[in-house]
């Protein structure tokens, strides 16, 4: 860096001297092999504009660079737009560019998410190349601090987490509902009780699937195919959750947190159903027995076969808030939120605009109400979790978020590369942009628990949409 000119980020020579990295990058060269399509990053300070480069790419290579004019801004591609601080832990290799991008960091103000998350390799080389330009950025260095810093207010409540709850040992045990204490109703969780008790009790025998089993006989076989596929992503991963939520509840029970345990039990009797009415659609309208393990790619497998039953059964013999984050990172906010979720969203929608297959309809829509219900107790409990524990348990969030997206997203362009043409009108913006959105709001949610306290969380109502 002392030897070369350091250029102002974002500007025309930083722009050519970027394009001059990209030229000599095998890396990106390999990565982007398929990229098609001109982007332009723009940058700016307190609302103000503070630079734009324009890069036209194309199959690896960089066509031109060059410092962004308005005509580049509305007609490239792409546009991804971010504050500079942002900007400048991305070059720094401290934001990864899809993670920024999925968690609303940086923004895609022109152009399809779905469109650039399979280039995350391709993102990162073109990062990797930007960070190897010597670079400045006009007096932001207060500005990125300001924006990494914890706020002072947020020092961890308690290191033993609800310590006035915590559960006795055996033989000095006391019971909150036979003392004072009582059930505590201002918990915001005995909402989701009381909600799970009402609508939670759907029975999946109840499901009338005449009409589906005459609509299944007359579909295509490629049509059958694919709801075969995503019933057997859908069927594992509930199953695997089924058998993964355990030692979080008896975390949970262990802190003496009787209402969360109680909603637990709803959740739990939630997964099970859903576990039953998938293999009942199995059985009586596909009518299949073989294995379906044939449809789960790489980036299922190493989500639903390794990461996610790693880091539940880690609970068993390791119940500190940052193994408690982790699980809920990844069974409530990737599992439910960005896979299950979606993935009934879509599937829900296209039963719908295609009038077929009522009975699945029906269940599609109670599952969702349920998981919408899981969903709310995970932002719950990591809300709760950094406003006990603090900035280390939300970067523990952070960086789960950001090990855990690629393969998410990844399993949904898994399942939309195995067919030539998706048959029903699915579409993989379906999947992605409503990944994305849920995925920030929920985000946004748990980044402000980093402000709050215990009370500010008790006053709120849990949101199950
Ligand atoms: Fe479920
Ligand atoms: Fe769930």
């Amino acid at each position: 860096m002392s030897q070369t000119t350091s250029h102002q980020a974002f500007s025309e020579p930083w722009a050519r001297a970027w394009a001059d990295q990209l030229r000599d990058d095998e890396a990106y060269r390999k990565a982007a092999a398929t990229w098609e399509g001109s982007i332009a990053l723009e940058a700016h300070r307190e609302g103000e504009p503070a630079g734009a480069v324009f890069a036209d790419l194309w199959h690896g290579e960089c066509r031109t660079a060059r410092a962004a004019s308005v005509d580049d801004l509305a007609e490239a591609d792409y546009v991804i737009r971010a504050a500079l601080p942002i900007w400048k832990k991305v070059m720094a290799g401290k934001v990864d560019p899809i993670f920024g991008l999925m968690s609303g960091k940086l923004k895609l103000s022109r152009g399809k998410l779905a469109h650039l998350t399979p280039y995350i390799s391709a993102s990162k080389a073109l990062v990797r190349a930007a960070a190897r330009v010597p670079t400045h950025f006009p007096g932001d260095d207060a500005e990125l601090t300001q924006a990494s810093a914890a706020p002072s207010h947020l020092a961890p409540t308690s290191s033993a987490g609800a310590s006035s709850n915590q559960i006795a040992a055996p033989g000095q045990r006391h019971y909150r509902t036979t003392s004072e204490g009582g059930l505590d109703h201002g918990l915001p969780v005995m909402g989701l009780w009381h909600k799970g008790k009402k609508l939670g009790v759907w029975d999946p025998r109840d499901i009338d699937f005449t009409a589906d089993l005459a609509d299944w006989r007359r579909l295509a076989d490629i049509e059958r195919e694919v709801i075969l596929h995503l019933t057997s992503l859908f069927q594992a991963g509930e199953e695997s959750v089924t058998l993964d939520l355990l030692p979080l509840i008896q975390v949970i029970a262990g802190e003496g947190r009787l209402e969360e345990e109680m909603y637990l039990t709803s959740f739990l009797f939630e997964e099970a159903k859903h576990v039953e009415v998938f293999r009942r659609f199995l059985d009586e309208v596909a009518e299949d027995r073989s294995d379906l393990s044939r449809f789960h790619g790489d980036n299922y497998r190493l989500i639903f076969y390794d990461r996610l039953p790693t880091a539940m059964s880690r609970l068993r013999h390791d119940s500190s808030p940052a193994a408690q984050a982790e699980a809920s990172v990844t069974y409530n906010m990737i599992v439910e939120g960005v896979l299950a979720e979606t993935g009934y969203h879509a599937y829900g929608s296209i039963l719908e605009r295609n009038g077929l297959m009522p009975g699945m309809q029906q269940t599609v829509g109670y599952l969702k109400a349920d998981e919408s219900r899981h969903l709310a107790y995970g932002v719950y409990l990591l809300s709760r979790l950094v406003i006990e524990h603090g900035e280390p348990i939300w970067r523990v969030i952070e960086q789960r978020m950001e090990e855990m997206l690629p393969p998410a997203i990844g399993l949904i362009h898994e399942l939309f590369e195995a067919y030539e043409e998706m048959p029903f009108g699915l579409e993989l913006e379906a999947f992605t942009d409503f990944a994305m959105g849920q995925f920030q709001k929920r985000m946004k949610r748990i980044e402000r628990a980093r402000r709050q306290s215990l009370d500010d969380l008790r006053r709120e109502p849990v949101r199950t949409a």
